[in-house]
């Protein structure tokens, strides 16, 4: 057993000294100008820092439909183990990240509000959440290092006063300076390189203690800069430094002061004055989160006055505490907002001003089910719920939830779920990529209505409580939940909708019905011994057949003429028309042909059609044998028992079932066949 010195002696090998002291380093003025000699990024500002941080992370290229899309792996959430990741939403994040990179530019849109706007539950938050968090990270890497500024006390050297508003070092240049003073630091690099641009003045606690000090020097400003410290800025939204989050509360209770910081009355006595800058907080949310990001909670909730306020702060780059000057800042700011809420607000007039002050970004629900699948799974896999969770549970849940996000297709030939498949990557007879570049093309409200992730995640928790001593789950007790909870939604308030989201479920029960089915028949099926003996007998009657010739009879020694009801039983399971059967077996033998000439042998599993019509075929052949639908009746042979295991032992090895899974399963093909049975 380890003891106690051993775990203590593994932090220390682990922990970086190194970096620690770099972290904490502390300098004069004069040292960090060197380090911006050597380092000009470490001036970038909030935009260039936030757009230099995703890329940070890697970018994936590739292409849909021939047109070439991007992949920021940012949003993977790479440092905090995928828990926050993304999916599905590339598109769209490539719209902001190119928002972000105009703004880091200076193209304008660093004038403006960056606006997440999508139907709730569509990850808006989560995306704040992520550059809120990747901004810490960064922040604390050599890459992503800034820097601020404070002055040492004249009582005593121990003490520093640093900038409330983490100000930039280079602030202190006067003015007139600055272009000399730019010139100097950028000698040397190119026109595509980084250049260090000096801009806003020190904020007004930090310029009262520089006048100060200048009156103290007679206006040697040499001497000012003696007393400056510098230090690396470590971005942390719990110490409330460079990061800020602002809600709105109820409406009578907003105060501008949250925002721009607050008379200190207590220090008033002390200094006299209630617009001396060290008789105030400057600790509103705008003041701490300069130099990182600011978030805006559900910002069209926040009262008119305020929305000025903040429109004002934007477009500037200012902000005005209480009786002081505008004060200049430098930080993202991005808000995000419900669907519902914008289109309340559409016609307000306030909403020109916003309109034209803010960029629109719409993040809509995934329209593309493998990766609306993969949000379920992150949060609800074995591991997590120590369950068992039946295979197309959390497929069935996401399919529905998707399909509630679907526009009809105008093309009537069409079905919803059809379309679900050919957004989901799937190939469809006289369907290109270009087709469903149209479909999406024509949907134009697509995912920005429907069931939210976070209703799915709700009652997919629910039926893990309602069947906390089952040892899984599987999809009729998620699909149930999904159900009940329709009468209860708050979000959906009219009958008709609520209808069409119980029809869609009847569709994803029919699609889960056809998938299982298909699971049952080729567990069945897959006796690999079996699907060669009856793909050899197929291919000497086919041979037979396309060379005019007869087959011998294995038993009799007989030649006989080709099987044709053999050949036609198996064709027809993929449907290959009677007039198409001989280009059928003239492909296949030709297939043969090449492949012997390279002195290789046929292998039907190359053939995916050929091997799903031996599967069917040998199904067909078995499913009398094996008796599935005694399973209904409880009384069951010990050979027909046998063979069940059997499949059993298939569904669990090739599809993920697990014992209990696989029974139920069973049961209910059982069940859908004793029903066909029935109707024959
Ligand atoms: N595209 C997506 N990728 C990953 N998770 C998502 C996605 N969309 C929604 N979610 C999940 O749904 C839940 C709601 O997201 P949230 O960010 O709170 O939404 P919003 O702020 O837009 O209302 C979260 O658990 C989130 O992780
Ligand atoms: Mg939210």
């Amino acid at each position: 057993m380890v003891n106690g010195n051993e775990i203590i002696s593994l932090v220390g090998q682990r922990q970086d000294i190194e970096q620690f002291r770099k972290k904490h380093w502390v300098g004069t003025f004069e040292e960090y100008l060197d380090i911006v000699r050597q380092h000009p990024e470490v001036t970038r500002n909030a935009y260039q820092r936030v757009y230099d941080m995703i890329l940070s992370a890697g970018v994936e290229r590739y292409e849909v439909a021939r047109e070439p899309r991007v992949h920021y792996k940012f949003f993977d959430d790479p440092w905090g183990n995928g828990h926050d990741a993304i999916y599905g939403l590339d598109e769209a994040l490539e719209t902001f990240v190119n928002a972000l990179k105009s703004a880091a530019k200076g193209y304008g849109i660093e004038r403006r509000v960056l606006l997440l706007h999508g139907p709730v539950g569509s990850s808006k938050s989560t995306i704040a959440r992520q550059l809120k968090k990747g901004l810490e990270r960064y922040s604390a890497t050599d890459e992503g290092a800034l820097y601020t500024l404070g002055f040492v006390s004249l009582d005593n050297p121990e003490v520093v006063h640093w900038c409330p508003m983490n100000g930039e070092p280079l602030q202190l240049i006067p003015k007139r300076f600055r272009r000399d003073i730019e010139a100097m630091l950028n000698e040397g690099r190119g026109p595509d390189e980084f250049r260090v641009k000096i801009e806003g003045e020190l904020c007004p606690f930090t310029r009262y203690i520089y006048n100060e000090r200048l009156h103290l020097y007679n206006g040697d400003w040499t001497r000012v800069v003696k007393d400056v410290r510098v230090k690396r800025l470590l971005l942390s939204e719990k110490d409330r430094v460079g990061i800020g989050t602002f809600q709105p509360k109820d409406e009578k209770n907003q105060d501008s002061t949250e925002l721009t910081g607050d008379i200190n009355f207590r220090k008033i006595a002390e200094y006299g004055s209630d617009s001396d800058p060290r008789a105030f907080n400057f600790d509103g949310e705008f003041n701490i989160a300069n130099r990182g990001i600011i978030e805006f909670v559900e910002v069209l909730k926040l009262d008119v006055a305020f929305l000025y306020d903040l429109l004002g702060a934007s477009q500037e780059h200012r902000i005005k505490p209480k009786k002081f000057a505008q004060t200049d800042i430098d930080e993202v700011i991005l808000g995000h907002t419900n669907e519902p809420e914008y289109r309340r607000l559409q016609n307000n007039e306030f909403m020109e001003a916003l309109r034209d002050r803010t960029v629109k970004i719409d993040i809509p629900y995934v329209t593309k089910l493998s990766e609306e699948i993969k949000i379920y799974e992150r949060d609800y896999n074995p591991e997590r719920v120590h369950k068992h969770i039946a295979p197309h549970t959390l497929e069935m849940a996401a399919m529905w939830a998707v399909l509630t996000r679907l526009e009809e297709p105008k093309n009537a030939g069409l079905t919803l779920l059809q379309k679900l498949k050919l957004y989901n990557g799937k190939s469809l007879p006289g369907f290109t990529e270009e087709n469903v570049k149209e479909l999406r093309e024509e949907a134009v409200n697509e995912g920005m209505h429907g069931i939210s992730p976070r209703y799915v995640q709700d009652k997919i928790s629910n039926a893990l409580v309602a069947h906390s001593d089952a040892t899984c789950i599987n999809p009729f007790m998620v699909l149930n939940e999904l159900e009940a909870g329709l009468k209860h939604h708050s979000l959906i308030n009219d009958e008709a909708t609520r209808q069409r989201y119980r029809e869609l479920l009847g569709v994803v029960k029919e699609e889960y019905e056809n998938i299982v089915k298909n699971e049952v028949q080729r567990a069945i099926a897959a006796d690999e011994d079996a699907l060669a003996r009856l793909c050899a007998n197929y291919i000497d009657n086919v041979k037979a057949y396309t060379q005019h010739e007869k087959v011998k009879n294995k038993f009799t020694g007989q030649y006989e003429e080709p099987d044709e009801r053999l050949m036609r039983s198996i064709e027809e399971k993929i449907d290959i028309a009677e007039s198409r059967k001989d280009d059928f077996r003239r492909e296949i033998m030709n297939y043969i042909g090449a492949l012997s000439i390279d002195g290789r042998k046929f292998d039907y599993k190359t053939n995916e059609r050929l091997h799903r019509a031996l599967e069917l075929k040998l199904f067909e052949d078995q499913k009398d044998t094996i008796k599935l639908t005694s399973l209904i009746s409880n009384v069951v042979d010990a050979d027909t028992q046998a063979k069940i295991d059997v499949v059993k032992a298939r569904l669990i090895r090739d599809f993920g079932y697990n014992e209990e899974s696989a029974t139920d399963v069973l049961n209910y093909v059982a069940s859908i066949f004793a029903r066909g049975d029935a109707k024959e």
